[in-house]
């Protein structure tokens, strides 16, 4: 690997692959991933090329919401490892010049982390009820909530406890909310973020951090959606809040006090772009997910124009724009490319806004590997999630005894949420749960398609044209090349079907090309050195849905 991950600005450029840990890798053979599975996948992992990665939460946790559900921040669930565990890890992945960052949760701890159990047992009006957000109830009673604030998973976001208080959650019951108005509960996390930086974490994804601030007074959203207009001159109540800023600052100057330095990235739900860019002022966070890219259809008039205000919002504010095409909370890019792109509603990215579509998936891992191309020449940083370099789709008919994730029983069995693209990774074609777990271990936490043997990693490795061997080849070009990560893309003059781009060569060296091709006959390769391209390229034409990469 070469030296550029070891400077302070690495997270300009990283390409950052996201672990799962339940669905990773089981070294134990218990059906759930773990530590020690990613530790035996680090020299996968290097081989992949990738320069840092993202672990979700491996934390003490009684797994309601798959781990963000934390109830203990400063030591690893026993399901996936101890500590130690995580150290060596975290070692050999530095051996390897990969960078580890973890996820924090720090707007909603379990109701088992021993503040909530403290909160509950201190009674009304004590100290240990204020790390929490406890109201008392509306009617003559309180038997109503204390306002119509919904959980994102359905239902009331109001929980009422014994002596009859409430207590607010955004997400499931057992993911209370905690009081960032509480000096406690910000020397409580601060201790963490110290805790695991002193260990040698580099950074930190931020679960929901656009959510830690509320409108103190509580306000009814009286059917105030979210986003917001973008021409809106109200804020929400509680999401993205103008406060939650100062936070930022100070954990910003926690991570500054490390060499070198550590990073953050913020999971950020705005849908507005300048909103999106407050965050990544020079004294806050160092960086956030580009959702609106995520949720772009693949259509090049919409993609050019999430590219184009995320590129100028960020400049504005000198952050590296980043891109990601998915994670363990929407539907798989495969499966979402698979359907009519212009049937999809405009914040389609989960199964239940896709099933009803019909799907060609050959189709849409054609347009997966396009994206991949294309997004990985994008100036700044990008995120892969685990299995998206296999090209594997959404699991869509997962049964319905088998799901997993609280949305499924929160939306009353309407939703079936997010467990499709969280099934663990076919690694063998053959044997027990495609080599996830050892021979003769438990069934997967989640069953794994019959058609994923196909796709399993032994399978691809070494296939000249694999989804694995184009991730690979192109991601040591990112290596190689000094023309693509960090840096300015200049749009170059094509038809409405193809979205061409130029990464400009540095000190007289030629300039890198991407070329797209969305419409439907295929159009005349562009003169220059063919580099890589994610599909064939048949007679010096670049296909439907392909993209190559020249150099000029
Ligand atoms: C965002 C996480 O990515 C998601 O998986 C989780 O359910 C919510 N935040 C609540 O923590």
């Amino acid at each position: 690997m070469d030296g550029r991950n070891a400077g302070n600005d690495w997270w300009r450029h990283a390409v950052v692959y996201q672990i799962y840990p339940r669905s990773f890798a089981d070294a134990d053979g218990d059906g759930v991933g773990d530590v020690a599975g990613i530790r035996s996948k680090l020299p996968y992992l290097a081989a992949l090329g990738i320069d840092a990665i993202w672990i979700s939460p491996w934390y003490p946790s009684p797994m309601k919401d798959a781990g963000y559900d934390v109830s203990d921040y400063r030591d690893i669930e026993p399901v996936f490892g101890t500590l130690a565990e995580a150290d060596a890890m975290v070692a050999e992945a530095h051996a390897l010049g990969i960078k580890v960052i973890i996820d924090i949760v720090p707007n909603h701890t379990s109701d088992q982390h021993v503040l909530f159990q403290q909160a509950l047992a201190g009674g009304r009006g004590s100290s240990d009820r204020d790390l929490f957000i406890f109201r008392e109830g509306r009617g003559a009673q309180g038997e109503q909530p204390p306002n119509d604030w919904q959980s994102t998973f359905g239902g009331p976001a109001w929980t009422r406890v014994a002596d009859g208080q409430w207590y607010l959650h955004l997400f499931t019951p057992e993911q209370p909310d905690v009081n960032w108005r509480n000096a406690a509960v910000k020397a409580e996390f601060e201790q963490t973020l110290r805790f695991w930086f002193d260990r040698g974490i580099d950074g930190f994804r931020i679960d929901v951090a656009h959510g830690l601030e509320k409108d103190w007074a509580l306000p009814d959203l009286n059917g105030l959606e979210f986003p917001l207009e973008a021409d809106a001159e109200h804020d929400h109540p509680h999401w993205d809040q103008p406060s939650v800023h100062n936070i930022f600052r100070e954990w910003r100057r926690i991570a500054d006090e490390y060499t070198p330095s550590r990073a953050y990235c913020g999971e950020i739900w705005v849908g507005r772009a300048h909103r999106l860019a407050a965050y990544l002022r020079a004294d806050e966070l160092h960086t956030a997910f580009n959702f609106d890219f995520l949720m772009a259809p693949w259509l090049p008039a919409k993609l050019r124009a999430v590219i184009d205000s995320t590129i100028a919002s960020h400049a504005a504010v000198g952050a590296p724009p980043t891109w990601v095409l998915g994670n363990h909370d929407v539907s798989r890019p495969v499966s979402r490319y698979a359907r009519e792109q212009e049937a999809l509603e405009p914040m389609a990215r989960n199964l239940v806004h896709l099933q009803h579509l019909p799907a060609d998936f050959d189709l849409g891992r054609r347009r997966a590997r396009a994206a991949a191309l294309l997004m990985f020449g994008l100036p700044g940083s990008s995120y892969v999630y685990e299995g998206e370099e296999l090209g594997l789709p959404e699991a869509e008919d997962i049964p319905a005894e088998a799901l997993q994730d609280p949305v499924w029983t929160m939306s009353g069995h309407t939703d079936k949420g997010r467990d499709g693209c969280r099934v663990p990774l076919p690694w063998t074609s053959d044997g027990h749960s495609f080599g996830f777990s050892p021979e003769g271990g438990a069934e997967p936490w989640l069953p794994q398609p019959d058609e994923w043997a196909e796709l399993a990693a032994d399978v691809q490795d070494g296939r000249a044209g694999s989804t694995l061997e184009l991730y690979r080849a192109a991601l040591k070009l990112r290596h190689q090349l000094p023309q693509l990560g960090d840096g300015v893309l200049e749009w170059l003059e094509a038809p409405a079907s193809v979205l061409a781009y130029e990464r400009a060569g540095v000190d007289g060296a030629p300039s890198l090309q991407s070329w797209t091709n969305f419409g439907s006959d295929p159009i005349a390769l562009p003169a220059g050195e063919v580099l890589l391209a994610s599909g064939d390229l048949l007679e010096g034409t670049l296909p439907t849905d392909t993209t190559v990469w020249v150099r000029v």
